[in-house]
């Protein structure tokens, strides 16, 4: 039986520090051990074996991780009040700067999601490579698409081959920073955003963690409420007001979150963020597409069958089915390194690993997530 005693004392001990550093607003510092905090609350919950407790510390996971992602930033200044701080050194607006160049990944290596390249191929690609038909159905290119599902599954992965497949300047916007590190002015940052990004012929801007800038207004009495709804009103003014101009011909926004529930309603309207695809754990297709590319040039044992590997797998997101695959990597090569000879990664290798896992993606998650899918009311 697990022994959680040590764990649930350096629970509290975090989560009383968090408390203390919040209510002292340093808020960075308090952000840091809720995450802790967070993190431990979730390896209690699913090691202990009582249900009582596991739920207990499940739900206190999400309430702490909620609570640093949503109000552990900085706080707006009130209205009326002189801005404390500008947001750089000569008070002006931040520039932002396109991607580009760096290790290009395409769709060639992104495991199965068709229903979101589909997209992007009528959407953006056909429509670039033959405007005229495009035309003839009344086809823009560009649009906006909602990516939503369990953290590691490959929403921004895909994202950042949506970028390689297109040759468009792309904008990669982390909501949590340009919230918290612009409070105050993030729908000033967001203005200065679309007018760059519209310089180009083609633009992409990505909205990652979009619900830490998107949520539905909380209780309406915090900065960070007050932020948002500035933040909000901007972006719909931006995404209701675009037109192709004749230096920006093409214009894809993609949002991505793990939260979609959370999202302010009126993001989700017709003509906006109206077209959302789940991204869902991957198959067994898909699952073999990872494991393979992550395996297949490695040393192996005969009866090491990489389509095993990815069926023990199942339920696990990309990010953790990479991770198993490098952890039986390494496993191999300490034993290399040991020996002072190359091995082969042994079944055994593979059988420590993998049954050591613990899934990130737990079957409640992804039950939230069918309920949202089916238009179920989520909270
Ligand atoms: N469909 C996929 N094909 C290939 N690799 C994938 C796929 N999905 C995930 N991965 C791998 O998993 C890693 C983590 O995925 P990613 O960061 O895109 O998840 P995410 O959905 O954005 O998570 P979060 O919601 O936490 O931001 C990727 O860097 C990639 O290596
Ligand atoms: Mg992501």
């Amino acid at each position: 039986m697990v022994n959680n005693a040590p764990k649930v004392q350096a629970f509290n001990s975090y989560y009383a520090q968090a408390k203390s550093l919040y209510a002292a607003g340093d808020l960075s510092a308090a952000r840091e051990l809720f995450l802790k905090a967070a993190s431990l609350a979730n390896e209690i919950s699913v090691t202990s074996s009582a249900y009582d407790v596991r739920m207990e510390y499940h739900k206190l996971a999400v309430k702490l991780l909620d609570f640093a992602r949503t109000k552990c930033v900085r706080h707006a200044t009130p209205a009326g009040a002189a801005p404390a701080k500008k947001n750089t050194e000569d008070g002006e607006v931040k520039s932002f700067t396109a991607e580009k160049g760096g290790k290009t990944i395409t769709f060639a290596d992104v495991a199965g999601l068709q229903d979101v390249k589909d997209q992007v191929i009528f959407h953006v690609l056909e429509p670039m490579k033959n405007p005229e038909l495009a035309k003839a159905y009344g086809i823009n290119p560009g649009g906006k698409l909602l990516l939503y599902g369990p953290p590691g599954t490959g929403k921004t992965f895909i994202a950042r081959a949506i970028a390689g497949e297109v040759d468009a300047a792309f904008y990669a916007i982390n909501c949590q920073d340009l919230i918290s590190k612009y409070m105050g002015d993030s729908s000033k940052q967001l203005d200065k955003l679309f007018d760059e990004a519209q310089q180009n012929e083609r633009a992409i801007i990505f909205f990652d963690e979009f619900d830490s800038v998107a949520s539905k207004r909380g209780d309406g009495t915090g900065g960070v409420d007050a932020e948002m709804a500035r933040f909000v009103a901007t972006f719909l003014t931006k995404v209701d007001g675009f037109k192709k101009s004749e230096t920006c011909k093409m214009l894809l926004l993609i949002a991505a979150t793990n939260r979609p529930w959370a999202l302010d309603s009126a993001m989700l309207r017709g003509g906006r963020f109206d077209t959302q695809i789940y991204i869902g754990v991957p198959d067994q297709k898909a699952r073999e597409f990872m494991v393979n590319k992550a395996m297949k040039d490695l040393p192996l044992d005969p009866d090491v069958r990489l389509s095993d590997i990815a069926r023990r797998l199942e339920g696990f997101g990309g990010g953790d089915i990479v991770a198993a695959c490098d952890k039986i990597r390494l496993e191999a090569y300490k034993k290399s390194v040991r020996l002072g000879k190359k091995q082969n990664i042994t079944k055994a290798d593979c059988d420590l690993i993998l049954s050591g896992l613990r899934n990130n993606t737990g079957a409640d998650e992804i039950a939230k997530f069918e309920a949202y899918r089916q238009g179920l009311d989520v909270t």
